[in-house]
């Protein structure tokens, strides 16, 4: 079987280097052709681990490779090509509505349909609103030569950036919305190496395929503001919710996991995944089942107004003539990533109240400055803190972690570091001489 992957963003690369590291030969399609040459000559153009070793594994003309990846820009050669086609197009926020961008989804079917003259599986991956699937389908149908043997399948991916190529090789599961017994089998088919290392598989029909998914987004992004809600609480009390989410976790019917309070969370996915659910459940006639989704959103974008008051309380009480220290750039650790980035928003919104404010971060600098370029960057964590007044950890980096409270001590103006993440040692730093303040802590 030969399989394509249409859209090289951070869910098609990874999904196209690991078909092929299961031994599948695999073209990939991207429309922009800069993207194409990077991914050809074996650079992936974002950061996440592992992945360009894989490529590299794999891609053409690289000297040791299996060969059986590559890459093109052409729709004809990818309906010549395949016998399975990934759709990973991304869905962005439409822009001022909570709805979700359908338009980069419905084009690729559109532009693959004309060369699809045999019988064929386009499996879709990209994240959709209930119902999409059934309409593509039937679009497909009725554009593709092959009529009806062009198939759909949905397949939603649960990958987390920073762990993507271990998320697909081993996942928790495979779910697959089919319309046949024949789409069902070759989805088991492709699937075979992970069926056989014990991954289950659940296959349900088309909206609940779709609907798995923006669950499963919804219950994380949930968990996460619900911990977040009690940091609200704890600090009204003066608690301490790292002690209370510690305690929770040993309830094997909460369990610990997304349950680390903070600034909470950003990124391309669990935001717009949420407003695009209630968007959608609102089309429906289902609104009221998802209100509640309004409150997770309104509590975690209120996480991020909570770090600057802190911020500004932590500068005398305001920012005109101070100097910021922020520490991380992308959305979360080990990714490059800063869509919708709390840390950055919490920079932006410093910047724009008169502190100057400095930024570093191990991996997300080049994305960080094309979005905010009136924001000053560090080439390291001591550079962007010197001669700070307060210093703010927003990004959980590993380097971050293992910072010495010491060595920073030697730089900034006044000892004062906020942890926006919960996750430095508050006794460590307070013995170097620092004011700590988190969210959710007491002080
Ligand atoms: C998320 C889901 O975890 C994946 O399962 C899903 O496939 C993906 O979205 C997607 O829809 O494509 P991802 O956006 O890579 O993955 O990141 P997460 O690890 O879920 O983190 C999301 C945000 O929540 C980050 O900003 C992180 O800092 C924050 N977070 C996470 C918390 O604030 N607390 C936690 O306990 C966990």
């Amino acid at each position: 079987m030969r399989i394509t992957v249409i859209g090289t963003g951070y869910l098609g690369t990874t999904h196209a280097a690991c078909m092929a590291e299961l031994g599948f030969e695999v073209l990939g399609l991207d429309i922009v052709p800069e993207k194409i040459e990077a991914l050809s000559a074996g650079r992936i153009p974002m950061y996440e681990p592992g992945l360009d070793e894989l490529l590299r594994k794999h891609l053409v003309g690289m000297p040791g490779s299996t060969g059986r990846l590559r890459f093109t820009t052409s729709w004809e050669e990818v309906g010549a090509f395949g016998d399975m086609h990934f759709v990973c197009t991304n869905t962005p926020q439409r822009r001022g509505e909570f709805a979700c961008d359908m338009s980069y989804v419905e084009s690729a079917f559109d532009l693959l349909a004309p060369h699809l003259d045999r019988p064929t599986l386009v499996v879709g991956k990209s994240t959709v609103p209930v119902g999409s699937a059934e309409r593509l389908a039937d679009r497909l149908a009725e554009r593709a030569p092959a009529g009806a043997a062009a198939e759909v399948a949905w397949n939603p991916e649960f990958l987390r950036e920073g762990y993507a190529v271990n998320d697909t090789l081993h996942p928790d599961r495979i779910v697959v919305g089919v319309r046949s017994e024949a789409a069902e089998a070759r989805m088991r088919e492709v699937y075979t190496p992970l069926l056989d290392a014990g991954t289950p598989l659940v296959v349900t029909d088309f909206a609940t395929a779709e609907l798995v998914k923006a669950a499963a987004n919804s219950f994380l992004a949930t968990k996460i503001s619900f911990i977040n809600a009690m940091a609200e609480v704890c600090e009204a009390s003066g608690a301490d919710v790292v002690q209370l989410a510690g305690a929770l976790a040993y309830d094997e019917r909460i369990g610990g996991k997304f349950l680390n309070s903070g600034l909470g969370f950003g990124g391309g996915c669990l935001p717009k995944d949420i407003r695009a659910f209630m968007a959608r459940a609102g089309e429906l006639g289902a609104d009221q089942a998802l209100t509640f989704l309004r409150e997770v959103d309104s509590i975690n974008m209120r996480r991020r107004s909570r770090m600057v008051e802190l911020a500004r309380e932590q500068c005398g009480g305001g920012f005109l003539g101070r100097r910021v220290a922020v520490l991380g750039a992308a959305f979360k650790p080990n990714s490059d990533d800063v869509r919708d980035s709390p840390a950055l928003n919490v920079a932006g919104q410093i910047q724009l109240q008169g502190a100057q404010v400095t930024v570093y971060d191990p991996k997300a600098m080049d994305n960080a400055r094309k979005l905010f370029p009136g924001l000053s960057f560090a080439e390291s964590a001591l550079e962007a803190a010197t001669g700070a007044h307060v210093v703010l950890h927003l990004t959980e980096w590993q380097e971050f972690r293992e910072m010495d409270p010491r060595d920073l001590a030697g730089v900034v103006s006044e000892r004062r570091i906020l942890d926006g993440r919960n996750v430095l040692d508050p006794q460590r730093w307070r013995e170097a001489g620092w004011t700590y303040r988190a969210l959710g802590r007491p002080s």
